[in-house]
């Protein structure tokens, strides 16, 4: 089921400013994972708990250290996916910097592998490179969640994603391309699937299916402000992918934000 509304897309346009539009988006996205935060956030709370019980009865110094051993790495988990959510939801600093675009790949993947787990998706990365580019950190990871949701919401009964990193020598652009074996798009939507609006989702419910149609809007909103391109590739039953593309900054050359 395919809707379009242009015509509220211009209502809400008008009385929402576009930057409360993308901080909405943006804490729509961890609605789609919160469950499986929850739940991923207790099983390292029960390990914690456990082990400290385990480590208070014990006299035996061994278990004890393997006990302290275990809450520091649950500790260490916890930490890293609530330092992921925040860093997500909040509406941070709009400066570009200079930075690793691997690590916020991992810092988006770091809130929702669970969520890929409890939806049978399998996930692959293939990183060939660490490249750098100039952006502002949180919206790239927005960027990516919305392309992983989307991919994951693509693969009603599981499947493959792939995301893979490169720098593309000749263009010296970063490519990242994220892959999944989902339903695919019919070649006739394939141009509107960028227009704010439009989206074949039911509309929001407890499996975090989707959608306002803003996702895609926003995404190439945030890669044309980051002089990028993002391109789409996709085949009914097969799958799609979609590749961004940002131009790459040298760590050392002290290039400075546009
Ligand atoms: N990986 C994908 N595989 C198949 N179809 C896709 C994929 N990504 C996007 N689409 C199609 O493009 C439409 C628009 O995507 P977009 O992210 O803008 O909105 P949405 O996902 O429907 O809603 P929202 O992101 O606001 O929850 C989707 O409804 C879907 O039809
Ligand atoms: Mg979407």
């Amino acid at each position: 089921m395919a809707r379009k509304t242009e015509d509220g897309h211009e209502q809400l346009g008008a009385l929402i400013p576009k930057e409360q539009l993308e901080q909405l988006q943006r804490q729509a996205n961890i609605g789609a994972v919160a469950s499986s935060v929850a739940h991923e956030f207790n099983n390292i709370l029960m390990t914690i708990l456990n082990f400290a019980k385990i480590g208070a009865r014990s006299k035996d110094p061994e278990v004890v250290n393997r006990s302290f051993d275990k809450i520091l790495s649950a500790s260490r988990r916890a930490a890293k996916i609530t330092t992921g959510v925040l860093a997500l939801a909040k509406n941070r600093s709009a400066l570009k910097e200079t930075s690793d675009v691997a690590s916020l790949i991992e810092e988006v993947l770091s809130v929702v592998e669970k969520d890929l787990v409890k939806h049978r998706v399998h996930l692959k990365c293939e990183f060939g490179s660490r490249p750098t580019a100039e952006v502002v950190p949180s919206q790239i990871e927005q960027v990516l969640l919305n392309l992983i949701i989307n991919a994951r919401q693509a693969m009603d009964r599981g499947g493959d994603m792939t995301i893979s990193l490169r720098h593309n020598q000749r263009s010296d652009m970063v490519e990242i391309a994220i892959k999944d074996s989902g339903v695919g798009i019919p070649p006739d939507q394939l141009q509107k699937i960028f227009e704010p609006f439009f989206s074949t989702k039911d509309g929001p419910d407890e499996t975090g299916r989707g959608g306002s149609g803003l996702g895609l809007s926003i995404c190439r909103e945030i890669i044309e402000r980051h002089h990028g391109r993002i391109r789409v590739e996709s085949r009914v039953g097969r799958g799609t992918t979609f590749t961004l593309k940002l131009p790459r900054v040298a760590v050392d050359n002290g290039a400075q934000a546009a």
